[in-house]
């Protein structure tokens, strides 16, 4: 018996977890798993109500549950950070889910903005460190609102951080068994100190892996690659900052936001899934929405459960769906509603 946390959360979040809730339960009468859902209302509505964000004992009650579906935070009325930091962020950080896993996975070739580029091209999972560099919030002010300010943010690693992220993406190639190929993503020609860890503890734990190759790519030639061969990529590892900006341009190049899902992972405890692409304001409330990302976070949930064969068919129809009925992944475009794309999911499900 599954425990799930749900948290819909803002704009968009409730309409996309209700089909991905609607894909469950059908998946889960297929597959013969039990599994209850409880709801949590954290998110932006809460926040303008209470001046709450999460508790620490809100994060001792979700210590209970086998895993945490999320839809979207962020909301117009809340200034920018209080929500993240509050309630995503701290979730990551206090559940200790060190890695972000992001596949980038082309369905259907109709819609990658690349020339000539087909499935079998955009097929490659980013492990993103989710626990520390810039994300650590370390830094200061000196000399606040005068001429002469300093604003200082400091990018943190640990070897214990860099090396649990390195290692997992290694078992994770080895795992996935396809190129079997890891690329670091980095910057060592600048940023001298956080890059040297990073490049040092690679070329160590690699030698335990000599069935995967390596290689190492500076972020700013990734972005370059990822529009010009993206073919070369199997993993990526990288930190928490040029995990986030890189993830979002493999967003597009698998199809856009609407289908780009992501789990954040506790390899030893609590992860939680998500859709990357937000809230999504501008569409809230009109069924217009693309479910599809939250769809493919349920199957990396499921995956992550042990339900193997349930995340299998919860992703073949996901891409019957996108291969056969879609116009376009993107909200008002796709000739479907928001619900109805749940349903096509449903009855693709075998
Ligand atoms: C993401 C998002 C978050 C991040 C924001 C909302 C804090 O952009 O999941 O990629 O920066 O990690
Ligand atoms: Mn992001």
């Amino acid at each position: 018996m599954y425990k799930i946390t749900v948290i819909p959360g803002d704009g968009t979040g409730p309409e996309v977890i209700r089909e991905g809730l609607k894909v469950l339960e059908a998946v889960s009468k297929k597959y013969n798993f039990k599994y209850e859902t409880s709801i949590f209302d954290y998110g932006a509505e809460r926040y303008l109500k209470t001046g709450k964000t999460l508790e620490d004992r809100d994060i001792e009650e979700l210590r209970n549950y086998s895993a945490i579906y999320l839809g979207a935070i962020g909301h117009p009325d809340v200034k920018p950070g209080i929500l993240e930091t509050g309630i995503l962020l701290k979730l990551r950080f206090s559940l200790d889910q060190y890695i972000n896993l992001r596949p980038v996975r082309l369905y259907n070739a109709k819609f990658c903005p690349l020339k000539d580029k087909r499935p079998e091209d955009v097929d490659f999972v980013v492990v993103r460190e989710n626990s520390e560099g810039l994300y650590k919030g370390m830094g200061e002010f000196k000399d606040k609102g005068t001429g002469d300010e300093v604003a200082i943010q400091i990018s943190y690693n640990t070897r214990k951080g860099v090396e649990r992220c390195i290692r997992y993406a290694f078992e994770y190639c080895r795992r996935r068994n396809k190129k079997r190929k890891l690329t670091l993503c980095g910057k060592t020609n600048v940023l001298t100190y956080a890059w040297d860890l990073w490049q040092r503890t690679f070329d160590e734990v690699a030698k335990e892996y000599p069935d995967i190759a390596t290689d190492y790519a500076h972020v700013d030639a990734t972005t370059m690659w990822f529009v010009k061969n993206p073919e070369w990529f199997d993993v990526i590892v990288t930190d928490n900052m040029f995990g986030d900006i890189i993830t979002d341009l493999g967003a597009m190049i698998q199809g856009g936001m609407g289908i780009a899902a992501g789990g954040n992972i506790n390899p030893e405890g609590i992860s939680m899934f998500e859709p990357i692409g937000g809230s999504a304001p501008k569409y809230t409330g009109k069924n217009v929405i693309n479910p599809l990302a939250a769809i493919c976070a349920l199957g990396m949930m499921l995956e992550n459960l042990g339900e193997v064969k349930a995340a299998e068919a919860v992703e073949n129809a996901v891409i019957k769906a996108v291969t056969k009925k879609l116009k376009s992944l993107a909200a008002g475009k796709m000739g479907y509603s928001t619900s109805a794309v749940g349903d096509l999911v449903v009855k693709y499900l075998d």
